[in-house]
């Protein structure tokens, strides 16, 4: 496997969980202390070695595109004024060679739907996805996890987390007839979104994937799925029958920022050096 460079950010969906707060703010742009959830993950991504960060948007997150970009009119005055570490904060060191791309979807189909819009941009490399809603904090960090095992093992790779019974069937949830080759790696035999009931485990789809192009094939047979969209798993499930893909429980303090109760403690979790 080459090296991975590239990295697909769905950041379409309507954040409905939010409102009102993301009538006029995508939920992306919705900050965790002084940042927006969106750029821990593109941060996280950068660190791995990501170099075309290539966001699947809609006509209403045009300030996503906004934050990434130069404001040039704000670091004029930041510099005029000597407010250095602020300039620092708008002008990151760390994404000054990493190329920002947007796609626009132009109907959300789903998760599925939303990655095959890259399809013309990866070509034959394999690259990963982010679910910028999950915020994962640790040194390396879990895009980096994953790409080291796909590098290894040279298949795909995404990345799972234990979730208990009580909320198994709001994720895409795999299954793995092998003893794990060591106790975080699983060789997918299945894999299923959101089941309603009978989950095959409690090994839970959270945020990261490491996936081969050849995932486009599969998501362009795939028909919709759970809650009538194009899923990723179903596209991931097809794939199966034809090359070998792997879970990884990945290290890593998780919030799923997409609900109100990971957003507030991932939140109070960074925030807990301010207040001691
Ligand atoms: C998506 C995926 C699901 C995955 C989850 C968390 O669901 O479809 O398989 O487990 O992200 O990463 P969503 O949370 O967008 O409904």
């Amino acid at each position: 496997m080459k090296k991975i460079t590239k990295a697909v950010f769905p950041v379409a969906g309507l954040g409905t969980r939010f409102l009102p707060a993301t009538k006029a703010i995508p939920k992306e742009m919705l900050p965790v202390i002084d940042k927006p959830l969106i750029e821990y993950a593109v941060e996280e991504a950068v660190l791995a070695g990501i170099e075309e960060i290539i966001f699947i948007t809609s006509h209403t997150k045009r300030s996503i595109q906004d934050h990434f970009d130069k404001n040039l009119e704000l670091e004029e005055k930041l510099l005029k004024s000597d407010k250095i570490e602020a300039f620092q904060k708008i002008n990151r060191k760390i994404f000054q060679n990493t190329t920002f791309t947007y796609v626009k979807q132009k109907s959300q189909k789903g998760l599925g739907h939303a990655i095959l819009q890259a399809k013309h941009l990866i070509q034959n490399e394999s690259f990963a996805i982010l679910l910028a809603d999950d915020l994962i904090i640790n040194d390396p960090s879990a895009t980096q996890q994953l790409i080291n095992v796909a590098l290894k093992t040279n298949t795909s790779v995404v990345g799972l987390n234990k979730v208990p019974k009580e909320h198994i069937s709001r994720y895409g949830v795999i299954s793995s007839a092998d003893i794990p080759k060591h106790e975080k790696l699983f060789l997918l035999n299945g894999i299923i979104e959101k089941p309603q009931s009978n989950p095959p485990s409690n090994l839970a789809v959270f945020g990261r994937y490491v996936l081969s192009h050849h995932i486009f094939d599969y998501l362009e047979k795939i028909d919709p799925g759970f809650a009538g969209e194009i899923q990723l798993t179903d596209a991931i499930k097809l794939m199966l029958e034809d090359h070998d893909i792997n879970g990884y429980l990945y290290d890593g303090i998780k919030f799923d920022c997409g609900s109100k109760e990971g957003y507030v403690k991932a939140i109070a979790h960074l925030a807990s050096d301010m207040l001691s």
